[in-house]
């Protein structure tokens, strides 16, 4: 029997990637390029005096930055290049399934067309199914500081589209626009046939998770981080078992937590939740996937026991068809054995 290093044997594992903004993997070099091919203007003077930016006392600050990036894509190319960048990068990091969001309203609301950005976005998810093997299924999130009406209207030109769509979500500023702002458009898209997922208990109360869980009837909680202030509500999100998409490096940069030694997902582990790891918007907090896993491994000192549940806790809360989690599931085991 190997034993292999702990990096290693996080770099190794097959993985999937649940709670991931494709306009947060928009790393500086290509902003830089695909500025220039728009003629856009960035307000910064280069690559590294934008990466200096990336210091946030909190989510409104990074999603003023985040936002503010998004705007130079303009372009089916742009939005194929985003994402295809994306999937190259974690292909090197043994991903092999991603579902990931896009937030159409960022691009609607400056006049790119949802055909364009969809249609970008999908033929490189195509491409990353055909040539890096790497499967996918893609969730549509409403910006939730923007009004219900808007978010009616992404939901109707999403429509010609559904098929290439398997859930909608909610993101954005989450304190004061809390779930229950979206509960009509929740019913009306689970009534098209979307799965739902809803970011809550980031920044927000244990409240806004009650309100996601009862009220917009998800299938998977984004953060949830804050639901630890309230016995009840985890008592009944592991009887549910209901997933939590956990972003540790993310959580950091945002303030969520002090820093990794205190990140809560050992804890939640211990309690039973069905805790996965995700980056989030990897660009902007400093790591992928394997960075995410890498840091609270090491800051709690994890064995490859945990790790091993912490992935296998992503597939079984993935959207992959019983059967493929269940080869995943073998597949994963098989590699703790052989390197233990
Ligand atoms: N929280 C809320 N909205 C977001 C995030 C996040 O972490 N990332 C991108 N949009
Ligand atoms: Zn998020």
């Amino acid at each position: 029997m190997s034993t292999i290093s702990i990096e290693k044997f996080i770099e190794g594992i097959p993985k999937t990637e649940l709670h991931l903004h494709i306009e947060g993997t928009f790393e500086p070099e290509l902003m830089f390029k695909i500025a220039k091919r728009n003629q856009k203007k960035i307000p910064y003077s280069s690559v590294s005096e934008l990466r200096n930016a990336y210091q946030f006392k909190n989510l409104q600050e990074f999603l003023d930055i985040y936002y503010a990036g998004a705007n130079v894509l303009t372009t089916e190319k742009d939005f194929y290049d985003l994402t295809w960048a994306y999937l190259s990068k974690v292909q090197e990091q043994n991903v092999v399934h991603v579902e990931i969001f896009f937030d159409p309203q960022t691009h609607t609301d400056r006049g790119i067309s949802f055909e364009t950005v969809i249609k970008g976005i999908r033929s490189a998810l195509e491409d990353g199914k055909k040539k890096l093997g790497i499967t996918y299924k893609l969730i549509m999130s409403y910006l939730r500081h923007l009004d219900e009406a808007s978010a009616f209207k992404t939901l109707e030109q999403s429509l010609p589209y559904k098929d290439w769509i398997s859930a909608v979500g909610l993101d954005s500023s989450e304190v004061g626009n809390p779930p229950s702002k979206f509960e009509r458009v929740f019913e009306k898209s689970r009534e098209e046939g979307f799965l739902t997922v809803a970011h809550a208990g980031e920044e927000g109360p244990a409240e806004y998770i009650w309100e996601a869980l009862t009220l917009l009837k998800i299938n998977r909680i984004d953060h949830g981080n804050r639901c630890l202030d309230d016995e009840t509500l985890v008592d009944r999100l592991v009887d549910l078992q209901m997933p939590l998409t956990l972003c540790p490096l993310s959580n950091v940069e945002l303030k969520v937590v002090a820093d990794l030694k205190q990140h809560p997902i050992e804890k939640m582990m211990q309690k039973n939740l069905l805790v996965t790891v995700n980056s989030d918007d990897p660009a902007y907090f400093g790591g992928y996937i394997n960075e995410n896993y890498l840091g609270i491994a090491k800051a709690l000192n994890l064995s490859k026991e945990q790790i091993t549940t912490l992935v296998k806790n992503s597939f079984k809360a993935s959207w992959l068809s019983d059967q493929e989690k269940e080869k995943r599931i073998l597949e994963i085991d098989q590699y703790l054995k052989e390197n233990s």
